[in-house]
């Protein structure tokens, strides 16, 4: 007699025992052909059956479909399992872990040139004066004839000149030419501060570059004297170095001023006190007042003009003023608050 039932029981065994074995959705897959699919075991051994006597035959057939479905229903429950198993890992690898704390934003923080001017530009918005801009890129006219320099006079050799169209056209290498400027399109009083950038064809070195900037400023009203100068410059003195400081006045020459003066400040807590200059200024000079159409038997007024780098390197230590602008993270981040 055929013993299709030990086949069909070994089938089975053999069968469930590999998939016991079977973990993975791939190889269940596998296993699924090997038994289930068209040409499988089970399906080759349901095939054989018809060879059976027929009497043994419905039996034989009960018991592979019960086989069958024994085997469907065991597949069944391994795939739910692999996939739960599947499931639980990609969530276990993809965790988030939200108490880790966040990457921190590299902050931006301003120049210490700006940092300066704004304290200046406050300062003097605070007293009422004005804040202009005006080209970099200048006349002849402006930046020296209007400022009581006139052509081949021995005085240009103080500013080192760009030219972009020579004679006429050049970098700004100053911030005065505003005060022509101001005064040309607008009457007394005049309170104005100009910053800027300015020029010069400069060997560079740690106090000298080639593009820097200027802080201009201009009084001129009835009755102006040396005394407003004085006490206008002692406040922003004051302003920007403290309580402690204190300025001294030194006769200077600059073409648009008479008298023309430095200014230099001293406190306990820059290089032990020593006196330092860190502007110009006087009192406009009459023929520049007249040039820009001002009277002046009726008007006088004061002018000063300082660099805010210079200002920067006294007040935070720095020692080469082309750290400035040569874009050195390591330099511009300590100036982050
Ligand atoms: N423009 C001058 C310079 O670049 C600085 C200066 C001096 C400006 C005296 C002034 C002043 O207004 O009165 O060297």
């Amino acid at each position: 007699m055929d013993d299709w039932q030990g086949r069909i029981d070994t089938l089975r065994e053999r069968a469930l025992a590999e998939l016991e074995a079977t973990a993975d959705p791939d190889a269940l897959e596998k296993w699924r052909i090997a038994y289930l699919g068209r040409r499988g075991a089970l399906t080759e051994a349901l095939r054989g059956l018809s060879a059976l006597p027929t009497e043994q035959r419905p039996a034989a057939g009960a018991a592979a479909n019960e086989t069958k479905r024994a085997l469907e229903a065991a597949l069944d429950k391994h795939q739910t399992a692999a996939r739960g198993q599947v499931l639980t890992r990609a969530l276990e690898n993809e965790r988030v872990d939200v108490t880790l704390p966040g990457r921190p934003v590299s902050r931006g923080g301003l120049h210490p040139t700006t940092i300066i001017l704004r304290q200046i530009t406050s300062f003097f918005q605070s007293i009422g004066y004005q804040v202009v801009e005006g080209p970099e890129v200048e006349l002849d006219k402006y930046n020296f004839e209007m400022l009581n320099i006139p052509a081949n006079h021995p005085a240009r050799d103080m500013w080192d000149t760009l030219y972009v169209q020579p004679p006429e056209v050049l970098m700004r290498t100053h911030t005065s030419p505003m005060q022509a400027r101001v005064m040309e399109s607008t009457e007394p009083p005049v309170r104005v501060i100009v910053p800027g950038r300015c020029y010069r064809y400069e060997a560079q070195d740690a106090t000298h570059e080639w593009m820097f900037y200027q802080v201009e400023g201009l009084a001129v009203d009835q009755g102006i004297t040396m005394a407003d100068l004085k006490g206008t410059l002692f406040a922003f003195a004051r302003h920007i170095f403290g309580p402690k400081v204190k300025v001294r006045f030194r006769c200077d020459y600059f073409p648009f001023v008479e008298p023309g003066v430095d200014m230099g400040i001293s406190t306990p807590e820059i290089k032990g006190g020593d006196w330092l200059e860190i502007l110009g200024a006087g009192m406009v000079h009459p023929r520049v007042l007249e040039m820009a159409g001002y009277d002046s038997s009726k008007y006088t007024g004061f002018a000063f003009g300082m660099g805010p780098e210079r200002i920067a390197m006294l007040k935070y230590g720095i020692t080469d003023i082309r750290q400035f602008y040569a874009n050195d993270l390591r330099f511009l981040e300590q100036f982050v608050s």
